[in-house]
């Protein structure tokens, strides 16, 4: 068998796009990534946030390596008391505002999501949930029912039903959250679709307000405030599967 790794790559690791960097990933440090010929890449991406401390952080390094040596991966779903997983969700929940103040830990966006969408048709006994054009969710089946580009749901549907898009940054389209909706979910910089951002604040803020009056069964009415309809922007950077 070959021992190209380029040409192992393309043939046994998912390809998820039609023409991947294949920068073979040697080493890195802080915000430099070198190949396996030792050329340095500025990384912009940080995998994602995951590493935005920077690469091979010496702290990061030795809490991983302090915690592989006392134990690894026993239970995601609660039942054990592991101190590392209590005392990070202990710190988290001082940043909520009460009365949030538990933590449910996943491994990926979309996994947040799916959690996020039950919770909230499990506490409302609603169906509806209400998602923006142009949002970006992930790529399970119910991150992408509410993902506002239809290039990505279009392979995949069926998907989710009684979900309602609404134009992003359009005060007036907020009238349709109602108290029929169990959610409102909002991308509020919107990177997939071009890092699209809102006109002012105010868009969000009575996001989050019809959702509070939604939640307290009454119907909002529109305010006369800003109505702004953003440009449709078509951008996909990436392809998904
Ligand atoms: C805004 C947003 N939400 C959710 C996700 C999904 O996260 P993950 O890829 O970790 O499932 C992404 C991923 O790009 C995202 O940009």
């Amino acid at each position: 068998m070959s021992d190209d790794l380029a040409a192992l790559f393309l043939r046994h690791v998912c390809q998820t796009s039609a023409a991947p960097l294949g920068i073979e990933v040697a080493r890195a440090a802080g915000s430099t990534v070198w190949d396996g010929r030792g050329r340095a890449y500025l990384d912009l991406l940080a995998g994602m946030g995951v590493a935005n401390v920077g690469h091979t952080h010496p702290e990061v390094v030795a809490a991983v390596r302090a915690q592989a040596e006392r134990h690894l991966h026993v239970m995601v779903y609660g039942e054990f008391v592991q101190e590392a997983q209590v005392r990070l969700a202990t710190r988290l929940a001082g940043l909520l505002a009460p009365p949030l103040a538990v933590v449910y830990f996943t491994s990926s966006g979309a996994e947040a999501i799916e959690g996020a969408l039950k919770t909230a048709r499990k506490h409302t006994r609603r169906r509806r949930i209400v998602a923006f054009e142009g949002g970006f969710h992930g790529d399970t089946l119910g991150a992408l029912s509410i993902g506002g580009n239809p290039v990505y749901r279009a392979p995949f549907e069926p998907l989710l039903p009684d979900v309602k898009f609404l134009p992003f940054d359009d005060v007036a389209a907020l009238a349709a959250i109602d108290a029929h909706t169990a959610a409102v979910v909002v991308e509020p910089v919107q990177a997939e679709a071009g890092v699209r951002r809102t006109s002012t604040g105010a868009w969000c803020r009575t996001c989050s307000c019809s959702r509070r009056r939604s939640a307290a069964g009454s119907r909002w009415a529109p305010s006369s405030a800003a109505r702004r309809s953003w440009r449709r922007s078509a951008t996909t950077r990436r392809s998904r599967t």
